[in-house]
């Protein structure tokens, strides 16, 4: 089994992803040209419409320890009975990796373009940018965990209502081989439709 992705070729590196742990993700993070290359690559989806539906937030640097104090503050108020190791946990989340970039989907009601679609394209703008960031060899997790579905949370990250976190991706340089999973029998889930 590969212990890294193959980036040789486009259908290699699809035939290899294979995410990073967010647990096993050293320094360095993107570089801000490649952060910006990998945002420019990122809004290359599908988009119905052409209506743009997501927007991008980024943690890095004191700022990742600062929303750390934030979901520690909000996990002590939802568990008063946590212990410190705990805390200390929510606390890091963010400071597992170099770089959190926040994909935010801004699906709006729309007279013509279903919220699912719009939805849908913010998750092409997800998988997009682990792509990008891997072709980079950078490694990347996209992950959701508790704060993605605490309204207070979102508040803090500067969510309007009608927004949601559709991710949030980890960046980094990994610090342990990557791990593969079984992959899932593609052939097995197709079936052909037939007229009855
Ligand atoms: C919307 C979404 C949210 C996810 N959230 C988490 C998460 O919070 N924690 C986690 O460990 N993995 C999460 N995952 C799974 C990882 O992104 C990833 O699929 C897993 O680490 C396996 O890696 P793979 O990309 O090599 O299949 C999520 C995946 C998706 C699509």
């Amino acid at each position: 089994m590969q212990q890294f992705n193959d980036t040789s070729s486009i259908l290699a590196l699809l035939a290899s992803r294979k995410s990073a742990s967010a647990k096993a993700m050293g320094a360095p993070g993107p570089t801000t040209e490649q952060l910006a290359e990998i945002l420019r690559l990122a809004v290359r989806v599908p988009d119905h419409g052409k209506l743009s539906p997501w927007r991008f937030i980024l943690w890095e640097g004191a700022a990742r320890a600062a929303f750390g104090d934030v979901m520690k503050a909000r996990w002590q108020a939802l568990h008063p009975d946590h212990a410190e190791q705990t805390l200390g946990v929510v606390h890091g989340l963010f400071l597992r990796a170099p770089t959190v970039l926040g994909v935010v989907s801004t699906a709006q009601e729309h007279p013509k373009i279903p919220l699912w679609e719009q939805q849908l394209s913010a998750a092409a703008v997800c998988m997009n940018i682990l792509y990008a960031a891997t072709a980079m060899g950078l490694g990347c997790q996209w992950n959701t965990d508790w704060v993605t579905y605490d309204a207070e949370i979102g508040a803090a990250m500067g969510l309007a209502p009608h927004e949601k976190l559709a991710g949030l991706i980890y960046l980094g340089t990994p610090t342990a081989p990557l791990e593969d999973r079984p992959r899932p029998d593609a052939a097995a889930l197709l079936t052909r439709w037939q007229p009855s």
